[in-house]
């Protein structure tokens, strides 16, 4: 280092040109930190909304459920926002007067939309879909977070695509069983939170995910735990055609499946991965998945 300052003429030129470099490189490191910041990605942000809208309070606090509101979720590319109607089924009696439901009033009476804000945009030419998703094992919290706790919507991802390739590059470990997509306290499967899954011969055909049936409550009951802890039968547990009565089975099971009990979310990603007919991790990282 020590040359540079030496007498020779350019040394002052050099320091420059070195200073520059350094500059710029800095620059591009900000650069490119800002624009995965918060503060651009708008990530746990609350926006500044007409109503202060409170999923905790209308989840969690009066057990709706997600689809009463975002109603085509499950059939399309887009979840929706309910309109004021939604809101007037029970705001017509409830809290009438209070202040912070004047825009919905106002709303309902001139027939205006309520200018919602965007919590979640991604740029246009970022193809997404609602649907495929959903109906392939993914859960709202996994993407949205635990939106039954949030007063105020934010966005608990950034979107980015790193963040979408993670997921794509290894689907498993987020897959859950169709049945538990709204539950936003779903943790994967455990040794102590053990998951049983069957997957019905649906014929020569590709699977589908209606083809498998999944439960967290030990099928059969009892008897079915001993088989399923046996070591001579592994992991497979035989269920018969009398599964469970109504107390232990609030849901019948279909009769007849072979139920395989999963202790790890590794294995039930494998297993849903396979029977859900999820493309490979090359395929779904490729451009045209996203970008068409
Ligand atoms: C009573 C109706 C209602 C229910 C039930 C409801 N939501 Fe919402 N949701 C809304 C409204 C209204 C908005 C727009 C205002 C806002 O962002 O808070 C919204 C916004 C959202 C957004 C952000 C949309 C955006 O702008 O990006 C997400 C994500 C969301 N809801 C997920 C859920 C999930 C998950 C559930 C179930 C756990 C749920 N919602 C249940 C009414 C509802
Ligand atoms: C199933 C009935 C129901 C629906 C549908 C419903 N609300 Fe509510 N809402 C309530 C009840 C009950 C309360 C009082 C909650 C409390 O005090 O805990 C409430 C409270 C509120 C409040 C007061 C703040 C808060 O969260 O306590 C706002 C604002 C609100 N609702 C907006 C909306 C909007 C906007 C919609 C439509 C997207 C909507 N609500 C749909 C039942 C409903
Ligand atoms: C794989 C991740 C993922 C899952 C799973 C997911 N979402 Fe979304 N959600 C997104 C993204 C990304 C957007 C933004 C879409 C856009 O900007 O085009 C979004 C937007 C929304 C919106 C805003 C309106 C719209 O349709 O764009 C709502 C409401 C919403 N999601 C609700 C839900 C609910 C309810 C569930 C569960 C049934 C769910 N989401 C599951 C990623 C997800
Ligand atoms: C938590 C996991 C997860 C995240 C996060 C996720 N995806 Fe996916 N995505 C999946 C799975 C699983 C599938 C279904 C793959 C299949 O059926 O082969 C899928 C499929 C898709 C498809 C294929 C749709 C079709 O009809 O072919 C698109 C497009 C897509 N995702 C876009 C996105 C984008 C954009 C993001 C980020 C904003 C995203 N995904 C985030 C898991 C995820
Ligand atoms: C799983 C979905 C997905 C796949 C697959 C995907 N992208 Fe993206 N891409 C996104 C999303 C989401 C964004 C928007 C990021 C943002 O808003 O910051 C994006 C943004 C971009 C951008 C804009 C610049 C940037 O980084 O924000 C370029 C360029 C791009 N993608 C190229 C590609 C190429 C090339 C491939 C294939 C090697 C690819 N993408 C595969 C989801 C995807």
């Amino acid at each position: 280092m020590a040359q540079i300052f030496d007498r020779s003429s350019n040394a002052l030129a050099r320091m420059s040109l070195i200073l520059t470099g350094l500059i710029v490189i800095a620059l591009g490191l900000t650069l490119d930190e800002l624009q995965r910041s918060p503060w651009v990605t708008r990530q746990g942000q609350r926006a500044d909304q007409p109503v202060p809208f409170s999923h905790k309070h209308h989840v969690e606090g009066l057990g709706l459920q997600c689809q009463y509101c975002h109603t085509t979720v499950e059939k399309s590319s887009y979840a929706g926002i309910p309109p004021t109607k939604t809101c007037m089924n029970c705001h017509a009696q409830i809290w009438t007067d209070a202040q912070l439901l004047e825009p919905v009033r106002h709303s309902w009476a001139t027939g205006e939309s309520i200018a919602w804000m965007r919590v979640h945009d991604l740029p246009d030419y970022v193809f997404f879909n609602h649907e495929i998703h959903v109906n392939k094992g993914i859960g709202c919290s996994s993407c949205h977070g635990r939106v039954d706790e949030m007063p105020i919507m934010y966005m608990q991802n950034t979107l980015q695509m790193e963040w979408c390739l993670n997921c794509h590059r290894n689907p498993g470990k987020n897959l859950r069983p169709t049945s538990e997509i709204y539950n936003m306290a779903w943790t994967g499967a455990s040794e102590l939170k053990p998951v049983w899954c069957a997957a019905e011969d649906v014929g020569a055909g590709s699977p589908t995910a209606g083809g498998v049936t999944c439960t967290e409550t030990a099928p059969g009951g009892e008897v079915q735990m001993a088989a399923v802890s046996a070591p001579a039968t592994g992991v497979h547990a035989q269920v018969g055609t009398g599964i469970g009565s109504e107390e232990t089975m609030p849901v019948p099971l279909p009769a007849g499946l072979r139920y395989t009990k999963f202790t790890s979310q590794a294995a039930l990603g494998n297993f849903l991965v396979q029977h859900y007919d999820i493309r490979n991790p090359r395929e779904l990282t490729s451009c045209e998945v996203c970008h068409r």
